[in-house]
């Protein structure tokens, strides 16, 4: 049996400048150089400032993977950028925000959107989610959706409720071959940067529903294809357990990919990971 190819996200979030991250990426690329993984889809989510700059770092190791494709030298995997968020609309008056024309412009892949973050302290609604979802898929930009529950929603026996909601929000509109491209990620909002992921009964119990979810809505065929990601306190330690559970296809990882050595042992977990 082929192995899984495990999607493997590292969100920088509101991290290093240009010089740091040229030098978290010339890091990076030794690593993956010296033993690159295998299986595995590698994006990373630098801020809005260093996107450039760490495409440039990548195509200069061989590493980069842009919209236009591959430019990785055969043994090293290729790395795709993603945003961390973007603005809906092609253009306009939206001081402040970043377009998808843009972010293709830079050689971006994926996007992330409706990270909790963005939900909670910018007040990102799922109506606002839905905009965006459907903005990147007209640009060719995989949004990597991300979906949670609070831990009062979890105590109060709400996860599944939440979970549906979410996903329902933000999916209108989204046709089944769109749902083809649409990665997601289930982030409990208790786990992110509070050193508690969920257990793995709790990863699989959540991604069961969301899978039920998303092949009633799109059918077998596209909804088996969705990749979901789990997010939420990711580490070295933890990402093969998670990893071994049936219904984890990748992970979202903040605070652990800053770190060029502890990502590159995420991407060394994943790509040994049974099927
Ligand atoms: P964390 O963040 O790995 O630092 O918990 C994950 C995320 O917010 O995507």
């Amino acid at each position: 049996m082929t192995p899984r190819l495990r999607l493997i996200v590292g969100n920088w979030k509101m991290h290093k400048t240009i010089p740091e991250a040229v030098g978290l990426v010339e890091h990076l690329a030794d690593l993956l150089k010296k033993s690159p993984p295998t299986n595995v889809t590698i994006v990373i989510a630098p801020p809005f400032t260093a996107l450039s700059a760490v495409a440039s770092a990548l195509t200069t190791h061989g590493l980069f993977e842009g919209t236009g494709g591959g430019t990785s030298r055969p043994g090293s995997p290729p790395v795709s950028i993603a945003a961390q968020d973007m603005h809906w609309e092609d253009a306009g008056a939206y001081t402040g925000e970043v377009s998808p024309p843009m972010l293709k412009d830079l050689g971006c892949r994926y996007v992330i959107v409706g990270h909790s973050e963005r939900r909670r302290y910018f007040g990102e609604t799922d109506a606002l989610v839905r905009k965006k979802v459907l903005a990147a898929l007209r640009h060719g930009l995989r949004p990597i959706l991300c979906i949670g529950e609070t831990w009062d929603q979890r105590a109060r026996n709400q996860t599944g409720s939440v979970l549906a909601a979410q996903l329902t929000e933000a999916l209108t509109d989204v046709d089944k071959d769109q749902g083809a491209d649409v990665v997601i990620a289930y982030e409990p909002v208790w786990a992110i940067g509070s050193g508690q992921p969920a257990t793995p009964t709790q990863a699989r119990e959540a991604h069961r529903h969301i899978r039920a979810r998303i092949t009633a809505r799109w059918r077998h065929e596209t909804g088996e294809r969705v990749p979901i990601l789990y997010g939420g306190s990711v580490t070295p330690e933890n990402i093969g357990e998670l990893l071994a559970i049936r219904e984890v296809d990748g992970a979202l990882v903040g605070g652990a990919c800053l770190d060029p050595p502890q990502f590159a042992r995420i991407l060394a977990v994943a790509s040994s990971a049974k099927a």
